[in-house]
């Protein structure tokens, strides 16, 4: 069953076409990769299901419901989490803080509460950090909880966005280049994260660049070129299929 299905999504910049009619699905308990050059409209098409940009046209259906153009706060809420391209992290606060901004969403806590410490603010606030911990310990950085967020290495630093993400609860996980600056350990490591957050019940959308990483896990790839979806498949159909050898994958894969 598809869990998010896309269906004709257009989004122009000025003059700039960088989504021309996008559609694909992505089945529940799936991992699907979006691959394609530099500027093909990936990370678009993540900011239009994210609800940051409104597309010009077109649908982004969500277990069902109709999503396009909703708060990127009631998204969240829908069960969808994601990470970004260009990390975006509160480097001055600790890692602990960090995931507790994706847990906050969830607290049902009132402004009163807040104001006041009641018991319930802050047993509340108990089960956020153990919660916080908990996803800390799910991508191995738990022992790094008190540092400040902007002393962690560069793949670190990705992978406390991806358990920031996870701290929302998310059905649905989209990540932009999750392994953009890894080293090659670091990115083995992350493959396996990937399968455990899959493991989970969790369905995952992923751009990446790295090829060997995305044939590995990826049950489908779809693949963009200036905006448009070029071929989409499993990745043995993707390798040979010869539109893609030409627009991105070149001879050697
Ligand atoms: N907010 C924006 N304003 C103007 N142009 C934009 C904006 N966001 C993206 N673009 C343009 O849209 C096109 C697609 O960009 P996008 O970031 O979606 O590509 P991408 O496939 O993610 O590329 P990369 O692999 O380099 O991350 C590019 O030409 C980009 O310059
Ligand atoms: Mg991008």
């Amino acid at each position: 069953m598809s869990l998010l299905s896309l269906q004709n999504l257009l989004k122009s910049f000025g003059g700039l076409v960088a989504v021309a009619g996008v559609s694909f699905d992505v089945d529940e308990g799936s991992i699907v990769g979006l691959i394609g050059p530099n500027g093909a409209g990936k990370t678009t098409v993540f900011n239009i299901i994210t609800g940051n940009y409104r597309p010009d046209s077109g649908d982004v259906v969500f277990d069902r419901n109709d999503i396009t153009g909703r708060a990127t706060h009631a998204i969240v809420r829908l069960g969808i989490a994601r990470t970004f391209q260009n990390i975006r992290l509160f480097q001055n606060m600790s890692v602990l803080e960090n995931v507790l901004a994706g847990c906050h969403c969830r607290a049902n806590a009132g402004l009163f509460s807040a104001m006041f410490r009641t018991p319930r603010q802050r047993s509340e606030e108990r089960r956020a950090v153990e919660h916080a911990m908990r996803e800390l310990a799910f991508v191995g950085l738990e022992h790094r909880h008190d540092n400040q967020a902007g002393s962690l290495s560069y793949g670190n630093q990705r992978l406390l966005e991806i358990a920031r993400a996870l701290a929302s609860a998310p059905r649905f996980l989209i990540l932009d280049e999750p392994a953009g600056g890894m080293n090659e350990q670091e990115t083995a490591d992350l493959t396996e994260l990937i399968r455990a957050i899959n493991d989970r019940g969790i369905t995952l959308l992923l751009i990446e660049h790295d090829m060997n990483l995305v044939m590995q896990i990826c049950r489908k790839l779809v693949v963009l070129e200036y905006g448009a979806v070029i071929a989409q498949g499993t990745p043995a159909d993707i390798k040979r299929n010869p539109k893609v050898i030409e627009a991105y994958l070149g001879i050697d894969c």
